[in-house]
């Protein structure tokens, strides 16, 4: 039997935290208490000028590849989600292979699913890796949301943050990942969007991110604490068995109804929305990465992974560290 197996992690944030309070100092109309009761995001990180998703994709990726000890050439298959992409095409997938000097002709392709991304990307992988076609796979999260903020919408521009988060997932003998679910509804799509794109060398539509900010809390909720119960139904397990939900990082209100309806102490959930805000598909291998690094996630533990996003989309992976 060949199982897909978490190897290493890496994430990279860009730049120093940009505080709540610097927002205001920055001009937008909002205070610290009002983002932070709504909302638990007290800080996240922006990108400089010129600093893309490949960017970041290619710093979370060293750290991964040296965390999981293997050359970047040994990779035989890159997928990145991101919606932030460098460009309309390539892919950032290809962008992060020649940057990483992987010369071996192995599959590199971008997954969009906005906040649902990463896991849409690790369940493909681990589809490729467990038909024995692959042996190691890099999934990145990559994003750069602040290229796609109204700074003039205090409702939406006070929420995001940029960053990346990768993982390499290898082939084993021993379970890694243990089951994936992925769900969309495109019915939802006018919901959470950038209504736009580019067309005869202009900007058709609108190229700003736009949030029916309740309709998403509803059905964020619903489908996460859905989705959780389906990877363990899956699999025969209970709450019980989770060590750590890892969550997409949007809202702390979101993560935490999700883990009441799912009834998973919060002692054990992570939570890194506080200090990234929401980098979308980067914002689970990031808090992944974060909660391997301090020592919280440790090797044989139980993680379900889940996120959602615009689309809608949604999704979870139960895990086996
Ligand atoms: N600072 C200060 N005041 C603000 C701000 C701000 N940044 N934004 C809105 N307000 C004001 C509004 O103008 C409004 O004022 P009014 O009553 O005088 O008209 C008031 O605050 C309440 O506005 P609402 O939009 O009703 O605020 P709500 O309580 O719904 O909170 C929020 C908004 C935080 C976005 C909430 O709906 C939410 O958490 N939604 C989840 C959405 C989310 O997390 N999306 C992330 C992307 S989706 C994803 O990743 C899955």
């Amino acid at each position: 039997m060949i199982y897909a197996r978490i190897a290493g992690t890496g994430s990279c944030l860009p730049g120093t935290p940009v505080t709540n309070d610097d927002l205001v100092a920055r001009g937008i109309d909002t205070s610290d208490e009002w983002i932070a009761t709504r909302t638990g995001i007290r800080a996240r990180h922006f990108a400089a000028d010129g600093q893309n998703s490949s960017d970041l994709a290619e710093t979370a990726s060293r750290r991964a590849i040296e965390a999981a000890g293997i050359q970047a050439d040994d990779i035989d298959l890159i997928i990145v989600a991101t919606s932030t992409p460098d460009y309309i095409f390539p892919s950032t997938a290809a962008l992060l292979q020649a940057r990483l000097g992987i010369r071996n002709e192995s599959p590199a392709f971008d997954v969009q699913a906005v906040c649902s991304g990463f896991v849409y990307a690790l369940s493909v992988a681990e589809k490729f890796i467990r038909s024995g076609s692959h042996k190691k796979a890099l999934v990145v999260g990559a994003e750069v949301f602040s290229r796609i903020l109204d700074w003039n919408d205090r409702t939406t521009c006070v929420l995001f943050g940029d960053g990346a988060g990768a993982i390499v997932l290898e082939a084993s003998d021993q379970p890694g990942i243990l089951a994936t679910a992925l769900h969309a509804d495109g019915a939802h799509n006018e919901i959470l969007c950038v209504p736009g794109t580019v067309a005869s060398g202009k900007v058709l539509g609108d190229p700003f991110l736009r949030m029916d900010g309740q309709a998403v809390f509803k059905f964020a909720v619903k489908v996460l604490g859905d989705v959780a119960q389906e990877v363990l139904a899956a699999t025969g397990s209970t709450v019980d068995e989770v060590d750590w939900l890892i969550p997409h990082q949007a809202n702390v209100r979101i993560i935490q109804s999700t883990a009441k309806r799912l009834g998973l102490p919060l002692e054990r959930v992570v939570s890194t929305v506080a200090s990234h805000g929401n980098t979308s598909a980067a914002s689970i291998p990031l808090a992944l990465d974060t909660a391997i690094r301090d020592g919280r996630v440790q090797r044989g533990q139980r993680l379900v992974l889940e996120g959602v996003g615009g689309g809608f989309t949604w999704g979870a992976a139960l895990v086996q560290y």
